[in-house]
């Protein structure tokens, strides 16, 4: 036993809100003891996990006993973020005779805890639920805040409520499993998070790459615990998004926009993120704000990360016009997040359309 690497200590997070607030569970093994820590939360006995068949295949059976409730898979895939997924879950839960002293545990990636999370803010008007988030993005990122909700067939995320949490159990073993690139694609959003609040996020992130790569719960621990603190923190100061929370926004002005122009083909979200981030960084440092080292840092740790889907047939031009559809745009001028320095950020409201054009077009897309 002794030859065993010693194992990253738990990390236990509490989120307040408006209604109360919640804890976020981040440990090695933590689904191991899941049933425990739910009952220690005060999560109502009756637990209807909802799952995807991919991901119940490889983990459900950790969650043996936390329920005797039979799981509802529901189909994997952002195209399945809609209301008819949302429909089947109901019909599962009314079916099972899912009563007010019922939970629902959301265990997969963001669209899982979303569509799921969406179904117990609305079943019976509102029943807890817990998020088991099993991708990197989900992990850092889509757990926590309370947001869910699905698409409209016009658009991402129309439909959706503020539903915060009974608790959000995190373990970081869970992500052995995931694919390589779903993996660096939640990454990205670590350095996003490193870059807009902490400095010691994204050396950590930097000098830990292989044995995060590896999936090494030692390494891969700190580095999600800190993702969620700087997402709790900020959450909790900014609920409803009118300020501070924009400042998670770093990086996805250009980011939704590049995943707009290729129709949501092309890119995992973390990885037009990651271009969005280059790009702010880039308009920064012309502007000034950010000194030139720390964006060829932030540049040369996306680049150490490995490779992004190509972007050089794509135009700035039309990458800026899906910016003013983005509703982005007042009199000409963008809202954009800048930072100033890794670990620090400022909003503007007057970058023009120029200055991004000139942004993308350092970043490798094509001018016109
Ligand atoms: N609510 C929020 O605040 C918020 C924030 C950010 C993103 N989101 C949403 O999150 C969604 C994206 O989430 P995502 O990137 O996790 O995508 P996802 O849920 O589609 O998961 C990505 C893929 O990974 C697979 N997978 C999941 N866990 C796995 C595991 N442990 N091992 C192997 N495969 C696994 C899934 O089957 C899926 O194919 C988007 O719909 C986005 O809108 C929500
Ligand atoms: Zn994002």
């Amino acid at each position: 036993m002794s030859s065993l690497p010693p194992l990253a200590d738990p990390v236990r997070l509490t989120v307040r809100t408006s209604a109360g607030s919640y804890a976020i569970e981040i440990a090695a093994e933590a689904t191991r003891w899941l049933g425990q820590l739910l009952d220690a939360a005060g999560v109502p006995a009756r637990r209807f996990v909802v799952s995807t068949q991919t991901v119940w295949r490889l983990h459900g059976e950790r969650l043996q006993g936390v329920t005797g409730e039979e799981a509802i898979l529901i189909p994997d895939g952002e195209r399945f973020k809609h209301l008819a997924t949302v429909g089947r879950i109901y019909d599962s839960l009314v079916r099972a005779g899912a009563d007010r002293a019922s939970a629902i545990v959301a265990l997969g990636g963001g669209v899982t805890g979303d569509v799921a999370g969406f179904a117990a803010a609305t079943y019976l008007r509102g029943i807890p639920v817990v998020q088991v988030p099993t991708t990197l993005l989900a992990q850092v990122d889509s757990a926590i805040g309370g947001k869910v909700g699905v698409n409209h067939a016009l658009g991402k995320n129309l439909i959706g409520a503020f539903h915060p949490p009974a608790a959000v159990v995190i373990d970081p073993e869970l992500l052995a499993t995931l694919p390589r690139r779903e993996f660096r694609a939640g990454l990205y959003e670590v350095v996003k998070y490193g870059v807009i609040a902490s400095r010691t996020l994204f050396d950590q992130t930097s000098r830990d790459l292989a044995a995060l790569f590896g999936r090494d719960a030692s390494a891969l621990l700190p580095v999600v615990a800190a993702s969620c603190r700087i997402k709790a923190t900020i959450v909790e100061q900014d609920e409803r998004e009118s300020g501070l929370r924009r400042t998670l926004n770093f990086g996805h002005t250009a980011g939704h926009a590049l995943e707009a122009v290729t129709k949501y083909r092309r890119f995992r979200h973390g990885e037009a993120v990651a271009y969005g981030m280059l790009a702010a960084s880039a308009l920064a440092a012309a502007r000034g704000v950010l000194p030139e080292s720390e964006r060829a840092e932030i540049a040369s740790l996306i680049a150490k990360m490995g490779p992004l889907p190509a972007v050089a047939d794509l135009s700035a031009a039309d990458v800026v016009e899906a910016t003013k559809r983005d509703k982005k745009v007042i009199a000409g001028r963008l809202h954009f997040v800048l930072p100033t320095a890794i670990g620090a950020t400022t909003i503007v409201g007057d970058v023009t359309l120029e200055e991004l054009t000139r942004a993308l077009v350092g970043i490798g897309l094509k001018e016109g």
